[in-house]
């Protein structure tokens, strides 16, 4: 059988050849498609009975127009991209593969955070991290790795999950928070690792960035749909104090940096899982994954259920 891998962000070379060496082992044709449009993955999903996706969009048009589908794997955590419904009416199982890229995003926080704080290297003198507050919106894998980078920098930490129990976070040395009020008002730092739900989007607003003690930052790895973007441009404008970096560039960034220049900081393109070991145990986890499923059914990480 024929599986897709149509990657808008293509995965470093090493982590497609092992996607290969998995598909043809498991008796399957690679079919690669990097740096393509949607249209070129229409064209070429029409056949294939497997299809690994990174962000890229998967919708009722890209269902139907490929008959012979049953199983879609995002190549990573979040899958706010897969139309879920669209999926299940046409019998397809749709599975991410949690934690495989959580370390890189997870780095890629304190990347951030110390090219703010350090002027962006320009020669002027900057801030540390060491003995900072740091609230982690969402424990999930990523927010876990957070926590860990964290501790090594001398941050206190703290988070808030209404799914994680109080004391799974003590264990790891993080202190439970319960309220969203309660996390952007204690913490100078806070990361966003909250998914883009019907519930999260634009749920970061005005009334809880201002909330962010003097000197605040927020950074946003996660989704650049859960930010209020209008609230942003408010708070930034109402307190000089207040930055925001983002690894998940607001539609309104060219505004924002024109208005708040080194304030604000995003990189070019959502890099937060763009390394070769990520990408490594991402795709080569989505590429098991697709061909145990078309063995006996996998469906461990099936998220349209
Ligand atoms: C994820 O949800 O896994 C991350 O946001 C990474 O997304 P990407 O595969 O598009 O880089």
């Amino acid at each position: 059988m024929k599986i897709l891998v149509a990657t808008e962000k293509p995965f470093a070379p090493v982590a497609v050849e092992g996607i290969k060496k998995v598909i043809e082992e498991g008796g399957h044709e690679l079919v690669l498609v990097e740096k393509g449009t949607k249209a070129d993955m229409i064209a070429a999903v029409k056949d294939c009975a497997g299809l690994i996706v990174r962000s890229d969009k998967v919708d009722e048009e890209v269902f139907a127009a490929a008959p012979q589908l049953k199983v879609v794997v995002r190549a990573g955590a979040g899958y706010d991209n897969i139309d879920l419904a669209a999926a299940t009416a046409h019998g397809v199982c749709v599975m991410n593969t949690p934690g495989q890229n959580s370390n890189a995003v997870a780095e890629l926080v304190f990347g951030m955070l110390v090219t703010l704080l350090r002027n962006r290297y320009n020669g002027t003198s900057g801030t540390e991290l060491l003995g900072k507050t740091l609230g982690i919106h969402a424990f999930g894998q990523v927010g876990r790795n957070v926590a860990r980078i964290a501790h090594g920098f001398g941050m206190t930490v703290s988070a808030l999950d209404p799914w994680v129990k109080d004391e799974d976070m003590l264990a790891e040395n993080v202190q439970p928070v319960h309220s969203v009020e309660e996390l952007y008002s204690q913490n100078q730092f806070v990361s966003l690792h909250i998914p883009a739900t019907d519930q999260t989007r634009r749920s970061v607003n005005r009334a809880l960035i201002e909330r962010l003690p003097k000197n605040g930052v927020l950074v946003n790895t996660a989704r650049k749909e859960v930010i209020d973007e209008e609230s942003l441009m408010d708070v930034l404008e109402a307190r000089p104090d207040i930055r925001y970096v983002a690894d998940v560039k607001p539609d309104n960034a060219d505004a924002l940096v024109e208005k708040f220049g080194d304030r604000v900081f995003f990189t070019p393109k959502k890099m937060g899982a763009q390394t070769a070991e990520a990408n490594i145990n991402a795709g080569l986890a989505a590429a098991r994954q697709v061909v145990a499923n078309l063995k006996d059914g996998f469906n461990r990480f099936q998220v349209n259920r």
